[in-house]
């Protein structure tokens, strides 16, 4: 925050609390009966129908809460950040208690997972204890992408089968996890226009045996062949050293209706598998990556 700013907040909250403090206490009636005869009750010289409005002074406990709450917000504002720049004397931030009680999981957690640090990812994915943390990991970390039973949706694969885009070793599920992955299917209506994307499609309903017309998907696999065998295999059964999926069995990231497969080879697609070894650990990503292989291959 610059300096002006900073002086701006801090002389506005300051003058603020003076002023609520001038306006209770220049208010203040400790009591005005004395004044006044016994029988007579002070009012405020306010009439509505009638109906006089009383003028008594506030009860005392009022008054002293609207004081306790003005000591308080002073000492805060001593102790904690609040004036523009002046970090309060206690040195506290949001930011700094984040990390001590992380630390302090931290802590705790290295304890729980050393016992596991030994194990390989094959023996981590038959252990009961590693499979519960796994599990939940996998609940705050992965669901909002594929889905709490790891099944995944449209444009998020599944993890419980034994279809990978990456391969399904324990190796490469790490990988996948800790590194992230980028799926990059480049879109084609510009090269092979809406001709080739039509017989191009037809080629991959023959490859997945689907209903097809023969004669496009004869110029399909001319298409198929120059364009995208480079990446999916001269086969159809993809490479996994690119992410590019096989599309020869039933299986589809991007839904298997002619349509969205026709959407897909036109506009490209771009999958975004995000990297996990920033938010964490490396022992935490293991446990995920057990709980991953134990899924696929239950
Ligand atoms: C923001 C959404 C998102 C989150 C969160 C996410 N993923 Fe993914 N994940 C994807 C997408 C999308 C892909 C496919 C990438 C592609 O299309 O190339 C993927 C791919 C994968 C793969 C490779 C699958 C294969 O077939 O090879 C694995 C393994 C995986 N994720 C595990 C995880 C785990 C474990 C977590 C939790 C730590 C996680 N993902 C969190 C979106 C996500
Ligand atoms: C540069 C490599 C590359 C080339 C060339 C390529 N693809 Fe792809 N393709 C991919 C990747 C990677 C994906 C997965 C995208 C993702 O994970 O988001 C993909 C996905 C697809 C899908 C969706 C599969 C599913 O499961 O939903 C279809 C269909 C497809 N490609 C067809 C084609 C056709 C047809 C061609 C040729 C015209 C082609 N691709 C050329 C890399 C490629």
């Amino acid at each position: 925050m610059s300096t002006f700013w900073s002086l701006w907040i801090g002389i506005i909250t300051l003058v603020t609390i003076i002023g609520v403090s001038w306006v209770l206490v220049s208010n203040r009636r400790v009591s005005v009966k004395e004044k006044l005869k016994d029988d007579e009750v002070p009012t405020t010289g306010h009439v509505y129908d009638g109906i006089e409005e009383y003028d008594n002074p506030l009860p005392g406990w009022w008054f002293n809460m609207f004081v306790i709450s003005v000591v308080f917000a002073i000492v805060y504002l001593v102790l904690y950040p609040g004036m523009g720049n002046f970090p309060g004397v206690l040195g506290w931030t949001s930011h700094g208690q984040w990390q001590a009680q992380e630390k302090k999981a931290e802590d705790r957690f290295d304890v729980v997972y050393s016992t596991f640090a030994g194990l390989s990812i094959e023996e981590l994915a038959v252990n009961p204890e590693a499979f519960k943390i796994g599990r939940r990991l996998f609940g705050n970390n992965c669901a909002v992408c594929h889905g709490s039973d790891g099944r995944g949706s449209y444009g998020f694969p599944n993890l419980t089968d034994d279809d990978w885009l990456y391969g399904g070793s324990p190796e490469a599920i790490q990988h996948s996890i800790s590194h992230g992955r980028k799926g990059m299917m480049p879109a084609w209506s510009g090269v092979i226009g809406e001709d080739g994307v039509n017989q191009v499609s037809e080629y991959l309903f023959k490859l997945g045996a689907r209903d097809h017309d023969a004669s496009l998907a004869e110029d399909g696999a001319k298409v198929f062949a120059t364009f995208c065998a480079a990446c999916h295999g001269a086969d159809g059964s993809g490479n996994q050293a690119l992410g590019a999926p096989n599309l020869r069995d039933d299986i589809w990231l991007y839904g298997r209706s002619p349509l969205l497969i026709k959407t897909t080879i036109r506009s490209g697609r771009q999958g975004l598998m995000p990297s996990q070894n920033q938010q964490l650990q490396a022992s935490k990503i293991r446990l995920l990556s057990a709980y991953v292989y134990s899924q696929a291959h239950q």
